[in-house]
């Protein structure tokens, strides 16, 4: 397949710094992520609140790495748009947090970003498997969202290879990511379930050198 993907989450970032934060991670080369993670929480869908819009458009300012924003928000119909009007690459919601997926997804794509649908650890994915055609990524949670550094779930590993066979029947066009406990524990056996991004918060940002981390998460994944 193709090169694993890492997007290192900035919640686990020193969050008045967070220009050189995204510089860690931004360097040409192998240290550099793919994506930068942001996780927006709203106190309502999840029990934590972190940051929005202001903070994002800030921060799409000062780096050149492709945001991957994370909505942990209720009512994603309203405020997720402005997300992919302001710059963002992904703008990924919750399927728990709307009735209407294809219709948000429909807006992210049409504000010029790509879509992603994110499920909880006990959400199944039965449900959403014939709306994924308007949707770019697929977030599949590996602990329950909300905070950094929790413990990895691995039975949720069953969603990614149920996937990843679907995406092969069917020939869909789909990243499969995942979210939550990602370390140089855990890597290895989320990327033989069939996963292509990576997200790492606390084992990149908690490292004494965050490129470093990227760039062995990134190796341990490929083997
Ligand atoms: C949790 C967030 C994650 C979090 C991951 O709700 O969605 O992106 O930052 O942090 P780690 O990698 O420490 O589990
Ligand atoms: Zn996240």
């Amino acid at each position: 397949g193709t090169a694993p993907m890492i997007a290192p989450s900035i919640l686990s970032a020193d969050f008045a710094n967070l220009a050189a934060e995204a510089a860690a991670v931004a360097r040409p080369g192998e240290t550099r992520a793919d994506w930068l993670h942001v996780d927006v929480m709203d106190a309502h869908f999840v029990p934590n609140l972190t940051l929005g819009l202001p903070i994002v458009e800030s921060l799409l300012k000062a780096t050149d790495i492709p945001l991957d924003c994370h909505l942990m928000i209720e009512n994603p119909e309203r405020w997720a748009p402005p997300y992919a009007e302001a710059g963002a690459h992904n703008v990924t919601f919750h399927a728990e947090a709307t009735e209407n997926p294809i219709g948000v997804a429909r807006d992210i794509r049409t504000a010029g970003a790509k879509a992603g649908l994110s499920i909880k650890p006990g959400t199944a994915l039965e449900p959403y498997l014939e709306i994924l055609r308007d949707f770019d990524t697929l977030l599949i949670m590996s602990v329950e969202p909300g905070f950094g550094g929790q413990k990895f779930i691995p039975e949720v590993l069953e969603k990614a290879r149920a996937i990843r066979k679907f995406i092969d029947s069917e020939d869909l066009r789909l990243l499969v990511e995942i979210d939550g406990g990602i370390n140089a524990d855990t890597i290895e056996e989320a990327a033989e379930a069939g996963i292509d991004c990576f997200v790492a918060g606390s084992a990149v940002y908690g490292a004494d050198d965050p490129g470093q981390a990227v760039a062995a998460l990134r190796e341990s994944a490929a083997t």
